[in-house]
């Protein structure tokens, strides 16, 4: 089987990671299995690593490819869920000490590519966009998953309000043309339901600016961006994800994302700049109250991008940006 991905900023994970003989390691989102599998070669006799992904056919290459290997541990769920994940791995006492803990945000290669998911508006086909067909829970911020079905993305175009749907078009997507695309949505799905990626794209071509199709970024990308973090939670899931990773890492042990999103690079920058200090009272407040104490160090002070020579040869590596903490 095939699962196309080519790692983003492989050299540079690996080198903050520093990977050893027998340490343990997680990586939060093993795709295409790049930094794992980079990981497992260093790592023997004795150490481990548990690499999660959400995507069922990303789990099953891993399996196909790697299962054999004694040193990796393959679990097909949400990183939010972390902490329990590692409870049903392990007896509470045996939990190991992790060094290096590793998220690569967003979407693989192969799942951009597979005609029957979604992800992309250059193939037709059904508005899915769900990075794996779990049940949802019930918490914000988006939708009561009906009873055993998993979210969509047909389900948020042809269910969502007006006012949801045109937050998600200019939070997520910064989408300029927001409200035109949503008023046709709207419209359009009030006759017959939206079902289909190229049903999609012909109602944002007919909200958009005949100019806005002349761009260097297709007209659809944005559109297409939000929804499919709106569909899968992503912002809410790496909020919950990144203080149970910090608690799961041994003294020294570090921490590196790579986002692709500016509100994704937010959330990191801020959970880690928040984590670093000793007191987070407001600025006014007169002496310090929260008892807050320091839980990591920065270690990128400035953000890490790829080089030139990496956009070069993949180009879709050229909005990342990989942050790096160590446990204090
Ligand atoms: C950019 S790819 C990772 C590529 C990987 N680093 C490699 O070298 O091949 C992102 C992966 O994260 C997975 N993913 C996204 N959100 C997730 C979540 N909340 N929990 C688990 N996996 C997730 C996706 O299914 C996808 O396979």
């Amino acid at each position: 089987m095939e699962y196309r991905h080519t790692p983003v900023m492989l050299r540079e994970v690996i080198e903050y990671l520093d990977p050893g003989p027998n340490e343990n390691f997680i990586d939060c989102t093993l795709g295409g299995g790049g930094y794992t599998f980079e990981i497992l070669k260093k790592i023997k006799p004795n150490g481990k690593i548990l690499a999660i992904d959400l995507d069922k056919l990303a789990h099953e290459h891993g399996k196909i490819k790697y299962n054999k290997n004694k040193n990796l541990i393959l679990v097909n769920d949400n990183f939010k869920n972390l902490s329990k994940i590692i409870k049903d791995i392990w007896p509470k006492k045996e939990i190991p000490g992790f060094s290096g803990i590793v998220f690569d945000l967003g979407l693989s290669q192969a799942q951009l590519e597979d005609r029957k998911r979604g992800f992309s508006f250059k193939l037709d086909a059904p508005l899915d966009m769900a990075f794996g067909q779990q049940v949802l829970d019930n918490r914000p911020p988006f939708v009561k998953a009906t009873e055993g079905k998993y979210q969509t993305t047909e389900y948020l175009v042809n269910k969502f309000k007006r006012d949801k749907l045109e937050k998600i078009l200019r939070q997520y997507g910064e989408e300029r043309y927001a409200r035109n695309i949503v008023d046709k949505i709207i419209r359009e799905r009030k006759i017959k339901t939206i079902k289909t990626t190229g049903e999609l794209v012909e109602i944002i071509s007919k909200a958009v600016p005949p100019q806005y199709k002349n761009k260097k970024i297709h007209f659809a990308t944005r559109t297409f961006q939000a929804l499919r973090i709106a569909t899968n939670n992503e912002l809410y899931n790496l909020e919950e994800a990144l203080p149970q990773a910090l608690d799961l890492l041994k003294k020294g042990g570090r921490v590196v994302v790579v986002s692709y999103h500016s509100l994704e690079d937010r959330i990191v920058k801020n959970y880690f700049k928040k984590e670093s200090r000793d007191c987070v009272c407001p600025p006014l407040a007169p002496a310090c109250v929260c008892g807050h104490k320091a839980g990591l160090k920065i270690i990128t002070k400035k953000i890490i991008t790829p080089t030139s020579r990496e956009i070069d040869f993949n180009p879709k590596s050229r909005s990342a940006k990989m942050r790096v903490v160590e446990k204090i």
